[in-house]
């Protein structure tokens, strides 16, 4: 198993809002918002080049992501991601070592189409870690 970093998500009440500031105060460009409506999300991402800044915005009020904004009404940083080659054997691979993944039961996809999976905080290190599919050939392409 081979981990890159992909990005760090964070949660805003305000995507323009967060747009904004991003812009004016560093100077950074978000992209295209985005709707991933099985995740209850608008995301839009701020490509650095080497990794990303995801921002996370609830688009409906049982999203997960609006329970977070109950607990931190500011936003803050909710996962970092990771990408590995293959879910499903990654998925499998750390299961044997009693990882927990969240929901595995069904596959979940991101608003690219690709696949991820979430590592329980519990095992590791207390920080929720998603999984993003990047197959090798892929990765490769785009480098
Ligand atoms: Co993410």
């Amino acid at each position: 198993m081979r981990f890159r970093f992909s990005h760090v998500s964070i949660v805003v009440p305000d995507i323009e809002a967060a747009a904004r500031t991003l812009g004016e105060k560093y100077g950074l460009r978000v992209g295209e918002r985005m709707l991933n409506a099985e995740q209850g999300v608008r995301l839009a991402y701020v490509d650095l080049g080497n990794a990303k800044i995801e921002l996370m915005e609830p688009s409906r009020p049982d999203s997960p992501v609006a329970k977070f904004l109950e607990r931190n009404p500011r936003g803050g940083i909710h996962h970092f991601s990771l990408s590995v080659e293959s879910i499903e054997q990654s998925t499998q691979v750390l299961g044997g070592k009693d990882v927990r993944i969240l929901g595995s039961g069904k596959a979940q996809y991101n608003v690219a189409g690709e696949r991820i999976a979430f590592i329980h905080p519990a095992d590791f290190l207390g920080a929720l870690v998603e999984l993003e599919e990047h197959p090798a050939n892929e990765a490769m392409r785009s480098q």
